[in-house]
This record gives structure tokens, C-alpha cells and sequence, in this order.
């Protein structure tokens, strides 16, 4: 047997893909114009499907904080964050965010990814059950794999369920830890918040959100799923990223619970790996404050999502269940999802395509992620090429499925 052989079912999947024309996982940007703008295979095409919600990727003060910090400080750290990779740049950004967040403690990881590794390996141990939502990110599962927790699956947004397991959990020693995501990047649906909340004070139970795609997004002042729906407080540890609003790379944590630090010489994930360069570390503290100070981001965020959203609907789609920066369309079969997804980028339009087995209940998704700064004209356009695409390759084409997970 071949080394590679047990990947046979994943290069089927991977065949049927391409074989609609592009390969849907190897998309080039032979330049990138703007955060809503690519050339793709000498193509100009509109993006929407990048995470980039408040459009931050060329924002001048971000792009002039990056460039000084190359200059002042150079290219990378060349060190963990326990070894030589702590600069000055790295306390201010820490600073920064548990200043925005309201926090005493704030950590920051190389990624997204590696925040959740770091996390959720270490603040739950032996003798402790994690409680995870089923549809969480990969990185919640692997930092559950990296951990030495027993892990508990509850039902994707299911308060219930989480209640009945950790019901059967009574008696037993040691922590409960849940994890959560502020707004599920798969469907765009969020929390139950307020109800995870009555489940957590109920078992005395810790909780972990990650509001990667919530932070910048949500919220009075964008700190996320909590901040809007008021239960800031009762979130022991908010992950995020640095790689979607704050058009950057990296990872973050931030918490009020005591002995927070130690997480720093505890956190595999944190310290066997060289922290991030003085450029991304500058533009991501700039990004802060922008998202601080204009609201207006937001703002135009939220009027983009309305618009697509809406005219999705109107034209005949099956969206995800929730009005949200992410807008998952439906689709009755991963063929249907490849020919449409090629046939909108055949038009100048990149979205995500997202199949199974990475999508929930076998789901076939284009997934659209929606950015500040699109211009309403372009979202049109969008529109009437996913319309006549979808005409052209059967996306409207029934299936219960679809509906199900449509709520
Ligand atoms: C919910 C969630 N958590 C964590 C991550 C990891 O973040 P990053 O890509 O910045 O490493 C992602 C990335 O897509 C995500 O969607």
C-alpha cells in the first residue's frame, strides 16, 4: 500500500472539483487591485469570498504602519515569543486589544488557527471535558486533539443538548470547558448566546467563543457576538483572528480569569513557533483603531449584506438561515456547486466553494463573504451574474436538504 492511498476518497473529491475547469483550491491572484478587486487568469473579477469585511487589506494608515515597522524594526523576529520574539511591538498590540476588548489579559498567537490550538489544549486538562459544537472550525478540533481533555460533541447551536450532556457529566471530577463561535463561518448563522450562558452559569461550566468572524463585524463597537448581545461579561475567553476583519494575519485571546499569563509558558502552540513580523504586528495595531474609529465600516458592511442578501432571496436562492457578513447559497449537489462556482468566475466573480465532507449535514455551499467596501454596483453585478449562472446550470433545483439547513 502506497503511502498516499488512504487519501483516495479526498483525490475523488478533489477530480469531481477541478473537473468543472478551475481547480477551486488552487486559485491564483496574479495581482490583487483593491480588498474587493483581483486579476485572475488576466481577468478583472470582483471578490467576494475573502473575509475581508471592512475592506482593511489597502488601508493607507495600516499599509504606512506596516512599511515603518519593516524599516525600524526589519522583516521577522526570527524567535518564539518566549525566546527573541517579544518586541515592543508585541506587548502594544496586546495592549491595544485588551484595551478594546475591556480585558486585563491578552495574548497574541502567529495565527487564527494556532490561537484555538494554544487555548483550548491547555485550559482544559486530563481530568476535564471540553464541550464543543459540532459544526466548530477544524482548529477548535485539533486543539482538542493537541489537548488531553475528554472531548464532548453537542448538537450545532443546540442549548438543549449541551444541557443533557452535561447533565450526564454530574459527579464526575474535574472542569467543563464550552467552546463556541461567535458567527459559524459555514452558514453564517451565530449563537444561541444568551442560552449557551444559562447552560454555562447552570454547570458552572467556563466558556470559550471564538468570534473570528464576529469581531469587527458585530456589535456596538465590533467586539463581536457578545458585545452585541450583552454578555461580554460571561465569556471567559474570546479567540479571534487577525486574518478576516483586521485584513492581516495572526491570532488573539483575551481574558479576565487570574493566572491568565501563564498560558505563555504553557501554550505549545504559542511558543514553539516564531511570532509574528513587526509589519503585520503594526498594521494589525493600526487596524484597531480604525475599526475604533469608524463605525461607518460597519455600517456600510451591514447595508452590502442587506443588499445581497436580500437580492439573493429575491432571485430565487436558498441562503443560510441568518442575515450575516458570510452568506452561504445552497446548493443542491456538489456538481451543481462546482459548474456554478465556475460559471461565476468564468464571469469575473470569486467566491468560496465549500464542499463535503468540510461542510455540515453533506451541504454543497458557495459561500459569499460580504466587505465593506464593495461598491453597491458591483454587488449588482454580482447579482445578475449569479442569477443567470444559476439559470444555466440548474442551481434552483429543488432538494428538502437544502431547506433544512435553510431554517
Ligand atoms: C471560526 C474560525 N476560527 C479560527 C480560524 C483560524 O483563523 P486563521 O485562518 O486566521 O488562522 C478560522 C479561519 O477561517 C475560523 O473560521
Amino acid at each position: 500500500m502506497g503511502l498516499f492511498d488512504r487519501f483516495d476518497g479526498l483525490a475523488k473529491v478533489h477530480a469531481a472539483a477541478k473537473a468543472g475547469g478551475q481547480d477551486p483550491f488552487a486559485v491564483r491572484m496574479d495581482r490583487v487591485l483593491s480588498p474587493t478587486e483581483a486579476i485572475i487568469g488576466n481577468r478583472p473579477t470582483i471578490l467576494i469570498g475573502t473575509h475581508n469585511y471592512l475592506g482593511l487589506t489597502f488601508d493607507p494608515a495600516c499599509i504606512k504602519a506596516s512599511q515603518e515597522a519593516a524599516e525600524k524594526f526589519g522583516t521577522g523576529t526570527t524567535g518564539s515569543r518566549i525566546a527573541n520574539g517579544t518586541y515592543s511591538l508585541h506587548q502594544d498590540l496586546e495592549r491595544a486589544l485588551a484595551d478594546f476588548f475591556g480585558r486585563k489579559h491578552c495574548m497574541v498567537f502567529s495565527t487564527g488557527y494556532q490561537a484555538n490550538l494554544g487555548i483550548i489544549s491547555t485550559v482544559a486538562g486530563p481530568q476535564d471535558h471540553l464541550l464543543i459544537d459540532a459544526d466548530s472550525h477544524a482548529s477548535i478540533y485539533d486543539g482538542c486533539k493537541l489537548g488531553s481533555a475528554t472531548v464532548v460533541r453537542f448538537r450545532h447551536n443546540d442549548p438543549d443538548d449541551l444541557d443533557r450532556r452535561l447533565q450526564k457529566l454530574a459527579g464526575q471530577p474535574g472542569n467543563r470547558v464550552i467552546v463556541a463561535e461567535g458567527l459559524y463561518s459555514m452558514l453564517g448563522d451565530t449563537a444561541p448566546l444568551k442560552e449557551i450562558v444559562a447552560v454555562k452559569k447552570k454547570h458552572g461550566a467556563y466558556l470559550v467563543l471564538d468570534e473570528a468572524h464576529s469581531v469587527g463585524t458585530m456589535g456596538a463597537h465590533g467586539r463581536g457576538l457578545a458585545e452585541a448581545a450583552g454578555l461580554e461579561a460571561e465569556v471567559d475567553f474570546v479567540v479571534g483572528t487577525f486574518s478576516k476583519s483586521f485584513g492581516a494575519v495572526g491570532g488573539f485571546c483575551v481574558s479576565d480569569l487570574e493566572g491568565f499569563d501563564l498560558l505563555r509558558i504553557a501554550a505549545r502552540p504559542y511558543m514553539f513557533t516564531a511570532s509574528l513580523p513587526p509589519a503585520v504586528i503594526a498594521s494589525v495595531t493600526e487596524a484597531i483603531n480604525q475599526v475604533r474609529q469608524r463605525p461607518e465600516l460597519r455600517q456600510r458592511l451591514w447595508a452590502n449584506v442587506d443588499q445581497v442578501y436580500d437580492g439573493l432571496r429575491r432571485a430565487g436562492f436558498t441562503l443560510g438561515p441568518e442575515k450575516a457578513p458570510v452568506i452561504a447559497i445552497l446548493l443542491p449537489d456538489p456538481d451543481t456547486a462546482t459548474r456554478f462556482w465556475n460559471g461565476l468566475l468564468a464571469n469575473g466573480v470569486y467566491c468560496a466553494l465549500v464542499l463535503p465532507p468540510a461542510t455540515p449535514n453533506g451541504l454543497s455551499i458557495c459561500r459569499l463573504s460580504i466587505c465593506a467596501a464593495h461598491q453597491p454596483e458591483q454587488l449588482q453585478r454580482v447579482l445578475e451574474i449569479a442569477r443567470r449562472v444559476a439559470a444555466e446550470v440548474g442551481a434552483f433545483d429543488d432538494t428538502p436538504q437544502r431547506h433544512a439547513a435553510a431554517g
